[in-house]
């Protein structure tokens, strides 16, 4: 079981988000020492998207088989989430909604079939947008609580760190590496999961 799963929502490697991502981790090995780390890189994930087939409509589990077995697996096993991704166009990525929308499958098993919930735990987002406009922040991460509201997982820390859109323009924010540090710990010790 790993302590923290690291989800990688850009298309680009080494860019912003992915910078914001080490931030955080170097912080949390800073507090907690040696932490296991396990990580989903959206864009490299061979599956499907969702058929809205309603195979899972009497089971809570999908029908179709794929690396979404995995997926399912690290993201119900890890002791903390933590998402890295831009907006594009308002919302995340589209290889990470498409992994996102895979999880319908536990949407049914709670809400239409009533299985218990899974334990309580807490995720944390870090966001990132070329505009300034926090509304894309708005919309992006009410598509990531949502998503992790499937898992019974609480997005306690997300964070929008706008006017990032080369992927070398986060080195002119040392604030934001700061911040996202930062929120690393929040996650950590962060206790509330009401
Ligand atoms: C397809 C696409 C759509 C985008 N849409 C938005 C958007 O709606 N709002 C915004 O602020 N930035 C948008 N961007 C800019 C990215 O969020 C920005 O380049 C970000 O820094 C990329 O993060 P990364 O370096 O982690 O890949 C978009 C970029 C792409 C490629």
């Amino acid at each position: 079981m790993a302590d923290i799963l690291v989800i990688r929502g850009s298309a680009r490697r080494r860019g912003n988000s992915d910078s914001l991502l080490e931030a955080g981790l170097d912080e949390l090995n800073n507090v907690e020492g040696d932490l296991t780390v396990d990580t989903i890189t959206a864009r490299n994930l061979n599956i499907t998207p969702c058929r809205s087939c309603h195979g899972c409509w009497e089971t809570g589990v999908c029908v179709v088989k794929d690396q979404m077995q995995q997926v399912y697996q690290q993201c119900l096993e890890a002791k903390h989430i933590v998402i890295g991704a831009p907006v594009y166009f308002t919302s995340v990525p589209g290889h990470l909604k498409v992994m996102i929308d895979r999880f319908q499958c536990f949407w049914v098993s709670t809400y239409r079939l009533g299985k218990p919930p899974r334990p309580r735990r807490n995720a944390m987002f870090l966001c990132v947008g070329a505009m300034e406009n926090t509304k894309f922040f708005d919309s992006s991460s009410l598509v990531i609580k949502t998503w992790l509201s499937t898992l019974n997982v609480k997005c306690g820390v997300a964070r929008f760190y706008p006017g990032l859109d080369a992927p070398e323009d986060i080195r002119e924010h040392p604030d934001y590496l700061e911040d996202a540090a930062r929120a690393a710990k929040k996650l950590i010790l962060f206790q509330d999961f009401a």
